[in-house]
């Protein structure tokens, strides 16, 4: 690498200084770079410090589309979803979809669970036996030395669920892991499980060195590390929408109800026999899943990969939601596993996801499972739907159109001039060069 794109103190220097950098060494065109970088700091000098506070080595901000998707109807209640998202169709697809169901009863939620699980992973060359046989003995004081930690969150009704020994020894010679389950409340809880996780474990080390119940040669214990694991398939929301076929109503391309519900049965039952399938089928749901938890300020990336390895279970990648026709009734639902938070981390600091929960009548914790899983349910009835009927590029490619047209910075006479011609054809970025260029 050439000297002048390597730096050492970087971190350091003034956040002009740093774009002045970057700017200089990196770009043809710097002092534009440079007030084009400026150009998306927050206007007021305390919001942009607390974006700042969010990362490291920030320059500036990237903008994402903030959009809503109204009319979703859940257990009863009307709630207008926030989303983030960069890919065009997705809102108004949820909003189609909510539409949808609003009319044939809405989408209906049910907690199943909510159970965190964190992880102490270590090695002891002991005996396995014995040391199951002093493991309720630990387990009482993992739970007495943890109590500064855990108290706050007792007194909101949550705290250590259960703690449990796992020996890996067939794995791995002299590998254990205490599992712990936690109730974080209306927290995600990342911090509360990782504080407690770490006491655990110098509270078995304390314990391994010290035991009289121990041999001299027993007594040294490796922690190699505490941390709570993103696999939480006991935080998991159901998420459901029904109606007699009948009620489906007609569809695109003169599709009548029944041939609808049985195409998008099978459709979701591919996504059950087909890996390859079932990826692009759960990738449709975090479109809406992933949109409210930017919005509201949780962490999408838990959340995937904890869908992800839910959708393995069994050994195979499935779907995530299921389809039914049963006696005349068409269902189609969700089970979700779900680890987020309405209070603490991003939620309470970031500006807009603090208005996204406000928008959302400031919900709990499993109100707001309830929500995203009701999104990404509706996300997947609007793919299939167009799957199954039209096909995706259809509605795909006229939002398409409009950024390519903005890209090609188009005047409005230009854009609706196009959005005409295109209405019957086939959209490309060549297509609208052309077209553009025959009437410009
Ligand atoms: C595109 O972002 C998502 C879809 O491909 C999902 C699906 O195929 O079910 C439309």
């Amino acid at each position: 690498m050439t000297p002048e794109k390597t730096i050492s103190g970087f971190s350091k220097l003034r956040k002009r200084d740093k774009i002045k950098w970057i700017a200089k060494n990196f770009f043809t065109d710097p002092e534009h770079v440079m007030n084009e970088l400026i150009s998306y700091w927050h206007g007021d000098a305390a919001q942009q410090k607390i974006l700042d506070g969010f990362s490291e080595n920030t320059i500036s901000n990237f903008p994402m589309p903030y959009g809503v998707a109204p009319n979703f109807l859940i257990d009863g209640k009307t709630y207008v979803v926030p989303m983030v998202i960069e890919e065009s169709s997705v809102v108004a697809a949820a909003s189609a979809a909510a539409k949808f169901w609003m009319s044939r009863g809405g989408f209906k939620t049910e907690i199943l669970d909510t159970q965190k699980v964190g992880q102490v992973h270590f090695k002891w060359s002991g005996n396995p036996e014995k040391l199951k046989g002093i493991f309720p003995q630990i387990k009482e004081l993992l739970i007495l030395e943890s109590k500064d930690i855990t108290v706050n969150m007792e007194q909101r009704g949550g705290g250590i669920l259960d703690i449990e020994l796992l020996d890996f020894n067939e794995e791995e010679k002299g590998l254990y892991q205490i599992r712990a389950y936690f109730d974080t409340c209306d927290s995600m809880g990342a911090n509360f499980v990782n504080s407690c996780l770490e006491s655990f474990g110098a509270t078995l080390r304390n314990y391994v060195i010290k035991s009289d119940k121990l041999a001299e040669d027993e007594k040294d214990v490796l922690i190699v590390m505490s941390i709570l694991s993103n696999y939480t398939p006991d935080c998991l929301v159901r998420a459901s929408v029904s109606c007699k076929v009948d009620e489906l109503g007609d569809f695109a391309g003169g599709l009548n109800s029944e041939t609808f519900a049985e195409k998008f049965v099978t459709a979701v039952k591919i996504a059950h026999i087909d890996p390859y399938r079932a990826t692009t089928h759960n990738k449709g749901i975090y479109n809406g899943v992933d949109a409210v938890a930017l919005a509201t300020g949780n962490d999408f990336r838990a959340i995937e990969s904890c869908g992800h390895t839910y959708a393995s279970r069994d050994g195979k990648y499935r779907s995530l939601s299921y389809a039914q026709v049963e006696n005349g009734i068409f269902k189609f639902w969700i089970d979700l596993p779900l680890a987020i938070g309405t209070v603490g981390g991003l939620t309470t600091l970031h500006p807009i996801a603090k208005r996204s929960i406000e928008l959302l009548g400031n919900p709990d914790a499993k109100e707001l499972m309830s929500i995203i899983a009701s999104t990404g349910l509706a996300q997947n009835f609007a793919a299939i739907r167009s799957l199954v009927t039209t096909g995706i590029q259809k509605g795909h490619m006229k939002m398409h159109l409009q950024n390519i047209l903005n890209q090609m910075k188009a005047t409005e006479e230009e854009s609706s001039k196009a959005l005409k011609y295109f209405d019957d054809r086939v959209v490309s970025f060549a297509g609208v060069r052309n077209f553009l260029d025959s009437i410009r």
